[in-house]
């Protein structure tokens, strides 16, 4: 099992990200982060919490009802200050523990304050700055309470009071940090990596003895708990037969039905931190020639899109590659007809392949940060982390002959940018045919 990381352990690398952000925003600044609200599920019963990427990029701090204040004066000195809830007796026993104050100050290396001075600190940081940087849209209560502060900065000149004239988004600037992963983020990415490949795993070992979508779902959230990671980074696809077609299809309540593919997307969050894996593998453990060569097909896609991931390339190289081996595989399938040049200037395979290549991934699994930059492709560097994720899918009714329709593959890794390449995070699920019939024989022996 991963050991869970004590999260206040670790709070020197947030301590380095808050210095890059103040490095990264003018003098007279003042930057403003909130933690998540609570999010009401039904009458009195709550969502599970989930705290803001951002605010716990930065702080690690896991409570609601929580701040962090940082200013930059006009001579570049810097201060922090993380605001949160106060310790409450009655509160902690029917709702759990909070840190209160002092401990969260001994705990997450930051000065820590009462939530309720929060009103008065807030107008004394803004007063007479120049740039306020704050995510604005993202929660109404943080907007309603940083308006107010304005207003009355604006409503008493005569007090000295000076409001910020620059509203800035806070969110480019912070996106732009979590884009290239510090060390402590790579061991938490490997390790929900290796959590979510062995999730895949079970699945495959088990779908023989199922019946259900939702049953592979249970074996898949099994092994994130006994690996250690409670949460899903989002909420995971088991679509069966032409289910798999239905690119974000969470009902899971279908019967899993012998003969069919089964397409799985699911990754655990660990500390805060996704990973992002697909398999498709057939339910009765054995491809028939159809699927196979549609998956081989996707499978050649995926290795050479991942052959070009490595410093200095672009997402574009990735899908040039990708579609080149799609419109050539489809092509000699008979699925595409016409002139490989011209199909492949038309992108008449994303006709099969109806989505985009990949994505960062991080603290969300759709993560932050820039894709172009001044309207051009970013080129690959060391640290970032993204997902490679071609698929096919051809609903009933393509026009393509009916031996192909109902199959639906795709197949997703997480890739890491390295000096000299990448290194695959997710490699261990298996994704080569011979590999997924061979482990899926073993879990019928294993049920029979
Ligand atoms: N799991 C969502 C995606 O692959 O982008
Ligand atoms: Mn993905
Ligand atoms: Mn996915």
């Amino acid at each position: 099992m991963f050991s869970q990381v004590d999260m206040t352990t670790n709070h020197t690398y947030c301590a380095s990200r808050r210095e890059a952000l103040l490095a990264a925003i003018p003098n007279n600044s003042v930057v403003v982060v909130s933690a998540a609200p609570e999010v009401i599920r039904s009458r009195d019963t709550d969502f599970p919490f989930r705290q803001d990427s951002d605010f716990y990029y930065l702080t690690h701090f896991p409570e609601p009802e929580a701040l962090l204040l940082l200013q930059k004066d006009e001579l570049g000195q810097c201060s922090q200050q993380l605001f949160c809830r106060d310790k409450d007796e009655l509160a902690e026993v029917w709702h759990g523990r909070r840190f209160g104050h002092a401990q969260a100050s001994q705990l997450f290396g930051i000065v820590a304050t009462s939530f309720s001075g929060l009103d008065e600190a807030l107008l004394q940081a803004l007063n007479q700055k120049t740039y306020l940087y704050v995510a604005q849209g993202l929660y109404q209560a943080l907007d309603e309470k940083l308006f107010a502060v304005l207003a009355n900065l604006r409503a008493q000149p005569k007090k000295g009071y000076v409001a910020p004239t620059h509203l800035v988004d806070l969110r480019p600037v912070i996106a732009e940090l979590r884009l290239f992963k510090d060390e402590f983020e790579v061991k938490l990415m490997q390790s929900a990596g290796l959590i979510s490949a062995k999730a895949h795993q079970r699945a495959m070992l088990r779908c023989t003895s199922l019946q259900f979508e939702y049953q592979l779902e249970a074996e898949i959230r099994h092994e994130f708990a006994m690996q250690g990671a409670r949460h899903c980074a989002y909420n995971t696809i088991v679509g069966a037969g032409e289910n798999g077609c239905i690119l974000h299809y969470t009902d899971n309540d279908a019967a899993l039905k012998n003969g069919d593919l089964v397409l799985i997307d699911a990754g655990c969050e660990l500390q805060g931190y996704a990973a992002d894996i697909t398999r498709t593998f057939p339910i009765n453990g054995k491809f028939t020639a159809e699927q196979a060569a549609i998956y081989q097909l996707v499978l050649d896609a995926q290795l050479a899109a991942c052959a070009q991931v490595k410093p200095g390339n672009t997402s574009k190289d990735t899908l040039d590659a990708a579609v080149a081996v799609l419109t050539l595989g489809l092509l000699e399938l008979g699925i595409l007809q016409g002139d490989f040049e011209s199909l492949v200037a038309e992108l008449a395979c994303k006709k099969y392949f109806i989505h985009g290549l990949g994505h960062w991934l991080g603290l969300d699994v759709h993560d932050v940060g820039a894709y172009k930059i001044a309207g051009k492709e970013r080129p690959f560097a060391p640290g970032m982390v993204l997902t490679i994720e071609p698929g096919l899918y051809i609903p009933k009714g393509s026009a393509c002959d009916e031996k192909w329709w109902g199959i639906a593959v795709r197949i997703e890794d997480d890739l890491l940018v390295i000096k000299d390449g990448h290194l695959n995070l997710t490699d261990t699920a298996p994704k080569t045919i011979s590999a997924i019939e061979a482990l899926m024989a073993q879990g019928e022996k294993i049920a029979n």
